[in-house]
């Protein structure tokens, strides 16, 4: 039988405002394509909020990793660190330009990137050349980038991973995909942490939405124009003139209409999101076998994604909890699963995983839509009250 019942489900779009508006004015003006005044309203906004003098929009999040990469000129026999607790898009986007992820465990305090870990292994296991570069002691790649996840739009360390770039020569490409709205502790902007890049995804589960696409924000602004050069074709001047093989990979002035539509409300967006991580922070806190996922204390979090997880004993204890939320009406799956462990990255050069293989499988992403209601959020958090009774239940 077919249950006609609609799960809660974790994160979809608020199109509620003027989207339909300006997706209107698109159809009217015939600037339906990749240029058009919301792409360029995009971008000056884009640049804005991430405290950058420039910002290219792009199809999507992954594209504006492979893109920062691929303007920091990373590429083929070089080697980028990444946590391996993150989404696929992160390393797939170092393999698109060329490059090679190096992937390293995060911290069980943050669940980000571990800096002293990033260090260790960079002192043992590369090599310094006459010519300034870190090669990788066994597979002569160089090591040039690192690129921090800011997970569930968490804040990470950035004047940490500066501060190791430094030492070491390395870009720094944040994957900021689902941290609009999220600064650092003293207020800056994440692109005024001296990192290279700050990429975002606006796919349809983030706090804003164009449907599908993502953005470069750069201190420099001449990063940001070969991004656009790489990411429009590479084309010089009127004629089809072209002078690298490059991408169409830009954003329509279609996404950018609804991004400009969803950054209208970002505030109201980042209010909600603290309401109901407040509320699964105050039901983790009554319960001793959960904990409300970490706040780094390095900045102001955005919350796209929250909830709490599980600290207890019992392995088979996340599985039932996710069986039974499923009962409930509320779609509760697993978390991203390590990179490590996924089939393309089995052979990747990687460190220790202690922290991300405990991890990742205790780990409730809850409903969080920013259209939420105070009556779905009481249902999840009795859903889950009603499996998290008793003593460690
Ligand atoms: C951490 C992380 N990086 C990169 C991406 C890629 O973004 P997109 O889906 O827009 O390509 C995502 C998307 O969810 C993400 O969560």
């Amino acid at each position: 039988m077919i249950s006609t019942q609609r799960m809660i489900p974790l994160a979809t779009p608020n199109l509620q405002g003027r989207e339909g508006e300006l997706l209107a004015e698109c159809i009217s003006s015939t600037f339906v394509s990749s240029v058009g005044p919301f792409v360029d309203q995009f971008e000056a906004q884009i640049a804005e909020l991430s405290g950058s003098s420039r910002a290219a929009v792009l199809c999507t999040g992954t594209v504006a990793l492979q893109m920062a990469l691929e303007g920091l000129g990373i590429g083929a026999g070089d080697l980028v660190l990444t946590p391996s607790l993150t989404f696929i898009a992160t390393p797939n986007a170092v393999s698109h330009s060329g490059a090679q992820p190096w992937l390293v465990d995060v911290t069980d305090e943050s669940w980000m990137v571990d800096l002293d870990l990033c260090r260790r292994l960079i002192l043992a296991e590369t090599v310094a050349g006459a010519d300034g570069l870190r090669r990788h002691a066994q597979t002569g790649e160089v090591l040039r980038a690192i690129m921090p996840v800011m997970v569930m739009g968490a804040v990470a360390d950035l004047d940490g991973v500066v501060a190791l770039a430094r030492e070491f020569g390395l870009k720094v490409v944040v994957d900021a995909a689902a941290a609009i709205g999220t600064t650092m502790a003293d207020g800056r902007a994440l692109a005024a942490t001296g990192v290279d890049a700050v990429c975002y995804s606006f796919n349809g589960n983030k706090t804003i939405t164009t449907g599908g696409g993502g953005a470069v924000a750069a201190a420099d602004p001449e990063l940001i124009a070969r991004i656009k050069h790489l990411c429009s074709t590479g084309r010089v001047g009127a004629n089809y003139d072209h002078d690298v093989i490059a991408y169409n990979f830009r954003m329509t002035n279609v996404q950018a209409a609804l991004g400009v539509a969803q950054i209208e409300r970002l505030p109201a967006f980042l209010d909600r999101k603290h309401q109901i991580r407040d509320r699964y922070a105050e039901f983790a806190a009554g319960h001793p076998a959960l904990e409300a996922f970490p706040e780094p204390s390095f900045g102001e979090n955005g919350h796209w994604f929250s909830g709490f997880w599980y600290t207890g004993a019992d392995p088979d204890r996340p599985d039932a909890f996710r069986a039974h939320m499923r009962a409930e009406g509320i779609d509760l799956r697993p978390f991203w699963k390590p990179i490590h462990l996924q089939t393309p990255y089995l052979g990747a050069l990687a460190s220790e995983m202690p922290v991300s293989d405990a991890l990742w499988q205790r780990i409730f992403p809850l409903p969080c839509s920013t259209h939420l209601t105070d009556g779905e959020l009481d249902h999840v958090i009795a859903a889950a009250g009603r499996f998290w009774s008793g003593a460690d239940a």
